[in-house]
């Protein structure tokens, strides 16, 4: 898995060569497809690149979000492209085929859309408690935001293989939960009615640049960079 990330110097030269683009809360930006179909494109970004450092590195971000975002949306279309040809052709073995490849490009793109929104510089607000209704949910449902953390990195450090720790709203229960997911499952395949509030990504493109195989460490860190208004409003949003 690390070796992925192994960049030459030159390789990673050209890749940082792109100016970070600080813009508007991202959303899934649509363009039409020559087929008629709408290909998904990279969300920005609503920060710098190096805006949450230290708890993480501008290089982590910046390959996170243009190479394997990226990676992800070019992988959706091309089997979304695919699927659609082999509709139109009756071709059940390759729409049954392609499934995993929609499920795990696509799962990466929603996931990753939402990390990027779980996440805002401290001077923006990054890691402040979350107030009002959410905050009370969470002492409810866990004791206080400091069980939750705990409880959080305790099931994100004990994931194996690639994955993503949750906290997520279930909206027939009525309450908080926290969840893993393997690969880029987006919590949804844990139940219809689960909303993501806060997603973690413990991949290690996540975070191994910066703390090698310490998941740990990032986990404990990224607390500093969460965007708790963000998840407020989702919970506030989705509760009422
Ligand atoms: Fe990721």
């Amino acid at each position: 898995m690390a070796a992925r990330f192994l960049l030459s110097r030159k390789t990673l030269s050209s890749v940082l060569r792109h100016d970070a683009k600080p813009i508007g809360v991202g959303i899934v930006a649509a363009a039409t497809h020559s087929r008629g179909l709408h290909a998904f494109t990279l969300p920005d970004l609503g920060y710098d690149y190096g805006a949450l450092e230290p708890a993480i590195s501008g290089e982590i971000m910046q390959l996170h979000h243009q190479k394997h975002h990226q990676t992800y949306i070019t992988n959706y279309n091309k089997a979304l492209e695919q699927l659609h040809d082999a509709i139109a052709k009756a071709d059940s073995s390759s729409v049954v085929k392609l499934q995993s490849a929609i499920k795990f490009n696509g799962g990466g793109h929603i996931n990753h859309s939402i990390f990027w929104k779980n996440l805002t510089p401290v001077r923006e607000g990054g890691g402040e408690p979350p107030k009002g209704s959410l905050g009370w949910a969470i002492d409810t449902h866990f004791g206080s935001l400091e069980a939750l953390i705990q409880k959080v990195n305790a099931e994100g450090a004990a994931l194996q293989g690639s994955g993503w720790v949750w906290l997520g709203l279930d909206k027939e229960l009525k309450r908080l939960v926290v969840e893993t997911t393997a690969n880029q499952d987006p919590l949804v395949t844990k139940g219809p009615h689960l909303v993501p509030l806060l997603g973690i990504d413990v991949w290690e493109h996540a975070y191994y640049l910066q703390y090698k195989n310490v998941r740990p460490d990032y986990l404990k860190n990224i607390w500093k960079v969460i965007n708790w208004k963000y998840a407020s409003e989702v919970y506030e949003k989705e509760s009422s």
